[in-house]
């Protein structure tokens, strides 16, 4: 805990509408350039829905950025969490 910059990741808000999802994937996505992990066939693919495709691209800018707590606001819609989201073969960064 506190050191290790790993301890903290963000997650979509599970009360955030379908536009607010949508608009952090695309967001995210021209961010990174590149949005393999949700993709058909990326380790982060299944569940195919609009949560968990914006959880993993919003949790991917928030390491980048280097987790600063205003890396996850997404106009309301982020949510930090202590523990890994990771599951199955999908690692959360
Ligand atoms: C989704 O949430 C945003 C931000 O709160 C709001 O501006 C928008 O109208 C909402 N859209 C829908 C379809 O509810």
């Amino acid at each position: 805990m506190g050191s290790c910059n790993s301890s903290s990741w963000c997650i979509a808000k599970y009360l955030a509408n379908d536009t607010e999802l949508k608009n952090n994937i695309l967001y995210v996505c021209d961010f990174l350039d590149d949005c393999k992990l949700i993709q058909p066939g990326g380790s982060c693919f299944i569940p195919d829905t609009l949560i968990n495709h914006a959880s993993v691209v919003m949790n991917e800018y928030y390491a980048k950025k280097g987790r600063n707590t205003w890396n996850c606001y997404f106009s309301g819609s982020g949510l930090i969490t202590q523990s890994d989201p990771s599951y199955g073969s999908c690692k959360y960064a």
